[in-house]
């Protein structure tokens, strides 16, 4: 019986869909916490690649059972999709995936007021992924979200959708010049959808919990990353749930003392899709290159990312906050060929050094980032297997960071087939 959580340790895009499907291996249950269909999870199979957006990493291996826990917000429409396109591919979901009862629906004035508020911030909008995430999160703290669960009671499903689509429309008429929606075309629809996902609805909670306690493996598989999160991330420009160790207590059901392992997926530099401050951005030939080598454009919406280099102020908090214990470091391989490799060790703001991630937006636009210069290597790496077989340059690299960060790896990654990995430790 063990359990263990893999989450970002950045602005997402790590790598967590590669690091999940290989430690599935050894899981017999993957559930995902937190986030909704914004993520976009990448899996390479024999040169094959699978993105899986609201679907566990986890279901890409047969047999394994797969659940999407209460803390998901929930495109129904989007879910019917994702599982049908992952069906016409031979993947089977028959009696091994499920959806938590109380998780909250992502509503089609969701997304309209995610796509209306972004347009209207212009120059200061978040950069959000227009599907309504933020939205369907505050209707649930302010009460009055639908939950999966709501799908199958008739009367309850037609009063909440007529009320709350009764409310939206006059918010959207009145102040923002937008169309109503018809309510009656709403609740058939959703209707329609609850239909279609009906075998796959359950009591997770209660179901993860059992799992757990027969000696099951589960791997919690985070979405997003630490400085996305609402808490503690780059507020305002953070998504609207947490996807640090936090969140993925709330978002399944399962209790602190059952968490064995966090793994943090570390990319060997930095990205970010969207706005907000990114201290180590390279806005220059470099970052170009990031970006080119890497492959960085976005697995949901296709936006060109930021790059950078490595931050281990920002790494180190990610560290605090979820308690890390190891590293999955990706992408390695990406750095191939740089004459020189940067790594961020402190900030600078006014005068003053420090180590500590500051709350205010002001201050991390404006610091300075303190570099530690590492020599590069060129030799190709992506077919390593071995740790001590990696160049000395990339080795001095990889220890700086462990010994910084005073953890373990799990993994290193070296290329986006599941075969490119040098596996360090086990996480379960
Ligand atoms: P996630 O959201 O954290 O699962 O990450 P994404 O799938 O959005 O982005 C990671 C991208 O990097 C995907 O295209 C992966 O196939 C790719 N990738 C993962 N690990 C490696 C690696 O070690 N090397 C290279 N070159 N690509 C990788
Ligand atoms: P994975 O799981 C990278 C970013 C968006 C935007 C902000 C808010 O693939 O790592 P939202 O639609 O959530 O309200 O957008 O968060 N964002 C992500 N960036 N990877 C993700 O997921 C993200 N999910 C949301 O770009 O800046
Ligand atoms: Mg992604």
């Amino acid at each position: 019986m063990s359990c263990s959580l893999v989450l970002g340790a950045q602005w997402g895009d790590e790598g967590k869909g590669k690091v999940v499907d290989l430690f599935t291996e050894e899981a017999d249950v993957v559930v995902r916490f937190s986030g909704g269909h914004n993520a976009g999870h990448t899996v390479v199979i024999k040169g094959e690649k699978y993105i899986l957006h609201l679907i566990p990493s986890g279901i890409m291996h047969d047999g394994k059972v797969n659940i999407i826990g209460n803390g998901v917000v929930i495109d129904p429409e989007a879910l019917i999709e994702e599982i049908n396109d992952l069906k016409a591919r031979g993947i089977s979901f028959e009696g091994r995936f499920f959806v938590s009862k109380r998780a909250h629906l992502i509503m089609p004035y969701h997304k309209i007021f995610d796509k209306h508020s972004e347009a209207k911030k212009g120059s200061k909008k978040i950069g959000t992924t227009g599907r309504g995430i933020g939205p369907s999160y505050a209707d649930k703290m302010a009460r009055v979200g639908l939950r999966v669960c709501d799908l199958y009671d008739e009367e309850v499903l037609k009063e909440k959708v007529f009320q709350n689509v009764e409310e939206v429309n006059l918010i959207a008429e009145r102040i923002h010049g937008l169309e109503p929606l018809n309510p009656q075309e709403v609740f058939e629809s959703y209707k329609k959808y609850g239909e279609i996902i009906k075998p796959y609805v359950a009591e997770t909670s209660y179901m993860i919990n059992k799992l757990y306690n027969e000696g099951k493996n589960i791997m919690l598989e985070g979405a997003q990353g630490t400085l996305l999160d609402v808490d503690h991330g780059t507020y305002p420009f953070v998504t609207s749930s947490n996807p640090t160790a936090g969140g993925a207590f709330t978002g399944t059901g399962l209790a602190p003392q059952s968490l064995n392992n966090v793994v943090g997926v570390l990319k060997a530099y930095t990205t970010r899709v969207g706005s907000g401050p990114f201290p180590t951005e390279l806005e220059d030939e470099t970052g170009q290159r990031l970006r080119d080598v890497g492959g960085e454009y976005g697995a949901t919406t296709g936006r060109p990312r930021r790059c950078g280099w490595l931050d281990l102020v920002a790494t180190k908090y990610a560290k605090m906050l979820s308690g890390i214990n190891y590293i999955a470091l990706t992408k390695l391989d990406v750095l191939t060929g740089f004459d020189k490799i940067k790594v961020c060790v402190g900030y600078e703001y006014n005068g003053k050094v420090f180590e500590t991630f500051p709350p205010e937006i002001k201050i991390l636009e404006n610091l300075t980032p303190v570099y530690k210069e590492f020599d590069g290597w060129t030799e190709d790496i992506t077919k390593v297997k071995r740790y001590n077989d990696l160049p000395e340059n990339a080795k001095k690299y990889v220890e700086f960071i462990k010994n910084e960060l005073g953890v373990e790896y799990a993994l290193i990654s070296l290329g986006t087939d599941r075969e490119e990995t040098i596996i360090l430790n086990k996480v379960f």
